[in-house]
């Protein structure tokens, strides 16, 4: 069991084996969600174990909604149709910006007022993007400093309106979707470049009609919402770590099952596929709308990769680890376009740049992304995960090649998203 305030990890000589990653975050949440606003019972198997997802249930939970686990450990959701009840305390979001940017489109429509607080991570978030649409459909909302939580929101009937949202987010889009359900009319959300597409795939997964053309979503108001019963796909962003392990070692044969492959979220495998990694998908299935597979991947050279615009989007909960890696790659990697990095859960773009630093890396910062060298060797460190769970998770896989050991600070921050992380990785690390 890895300790509670850090963890070391030792160098591996290899990333070998098959593995199931927990249950996909986003669609967890999405799930939770519209279970509260669907009329009867959901029944959800592999949902997401993060203290994130769980932060959405005990919301849902609080707005009237009975939750329980059965003996398959699935959740089970009561859901009480569009109209919640009001909470008696305020909403804790934890440290789960995708909890309070959507949960807020749905309490928008709400007849009461709600609040919405977070852990010190999440108050210095931006939430503009989500008050500024919330406010135009007829939503008050009040935000205790600035634009950052705690959110006061006094919701009530809803006008549906058509909305471009400034910055490419699928939290923002959701969370106006989720508040279109509500409205009278019809709703458009058009985004500067895709986005995660699982706020319309879940809407449409529990009875709901959404129609897409190219980058605008549009939601009519008013539908009922059936309960759904599924087992949500193996979430990619924790896959990720492994794959991009096992990509900088040379006899590496690692298999992941049951992973989501959405291609909103699968830019991963393009990636690493130009790094040089030689990648399978088998067994593709779709399930309420998601695509779901087995990835195997093993190792090969490849060349410098440059990821920019709309794929930096596409691939946004990725590049941490992929920068993490990328020293160890042949052609090295230049990110551009990426500075909504720094209002994460941490400045993710400096804390990479500080951590693959301590380790002795070559790396040039910019403005909204870095330039790293390939073919670089580095050493163990002391590494800051500054209490960010994909800062923490990306640098034991950069330690997995590096020269001595590596200790992780704040390590217990993986239970964010990935509780069994530690484990997980022990099971792929031939030693
Ligand atoms: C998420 C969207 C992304 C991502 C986050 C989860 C989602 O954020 O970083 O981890 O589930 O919609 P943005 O909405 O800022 O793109």
């Amino acid at each position: 069991m890895p300790d509670k305030q850090f963890v070391v990890i030792r160098p591996v000589r290899n990333v070998l084996g098959s593995l199931r990653v927990p249950g996909d975050k986003s669609i967890s949440h999405r799930y939770a969600m519209l279970a509260a606003l669907a009329s009867g019972r959901s029944r959800f198997e592999n949902f997401s174990p993060g203290a994130d997802c769980n932060s959405s249930l005990e919301c849902v939970r609080a707005l009237g909604c009975h939750i329980e686990r059965d003996e398959q450990d699935a959740v089970i959701v009561d859901g009480l149709g569009p109209e919640l009840q009001a909470p008696s305390s305020p909403l804790d979001c934890g440290n789960s910006g995708s909890t309070m940017r959507m949960l807020s489109g749905i309490l928008a429509g709400q007849p009461f007022t709600s609040e919405l607080i977070g852990d010190e991570s999440l108050s210095r978030r931006p939430m503009r993007r989500i008050i500024e649409p919330l406010s135009l459909m007829g939503a008050q909302i009040e935000a205790a400093s600035g634009d950052c939580a705690p959110l006061r929101i006094m919701g009530g009937k809803l006008r549906a309106i058509e909305y471009r949202v400034p910055v490419a987010s699928a939290q923002v889009k959701t969370s106006v979707l989720f508040a279109g359900l509500l409205a009278e009319g019809e709703t458009t959300v058009e985004e500067p470049t895709r986005t995660r597409d699982h706020g319309e795939l879940a809407l449409r997964a529990f009875g709901a009609i959404v129609d897409r053309s190219r980058n605008r979503v549009t939601i009519q108001g008013g539908q009922a919402l059936k309960p759904l019963e599924a087992s949500i796909p193996g979430d990619i962003s924790s896959a990720a770590f492994f794959l991009c392990a096992a990509a900088v070692f040379p006899d590496s044969n690692l298999v992941i099952d049951g992973v989501l492959l959405n291609p909103t979220r699968s830019a991963l495998l393009d990636v690493l596929t130009a790094m040089g990694s030689r990648i399978s998908v088998l067994r593709v299935e779709e399930q309420h709308g998601e695509l779901v597979g087995t990835i195997s991947l093993l190792f090969g050279k490849g060349k410098n990769v440059v990821i920019a615009g709309a794929q930096t989007a596409l691939l946004i909960d990725e590049l941490p680890v992929l920068a993490a890696v990328a020293p160890y790659t042949a052609g090295g990697l230049e990110v551009r376009d990426a500075s909504e990095l720094r209002v994460m859960e941490s400045d993710r773009l400096s804390a990479v740049t500080r951590n693959l630093e301590a380790m002795g890396a070559q790396i040039q910062q910019t403005a909204d992304g870095w330039r790293i060298p390939g073919g670089q060797r580095l050493h163990g460190a002391e590494i800051e995960s500054f209490g960010d769970h994909r800062i923490a998770m990306a640098f034991a896989i950069a330690a997995l090649r590096a020269q001595g050991e590596t200790l992780i600070r704040n390590s217990e921050c993986v239970a964010i998203s990935y509780p069994s992380f530690f484990e997980d990785l022990e099971r792929v690390a031939e030693r």
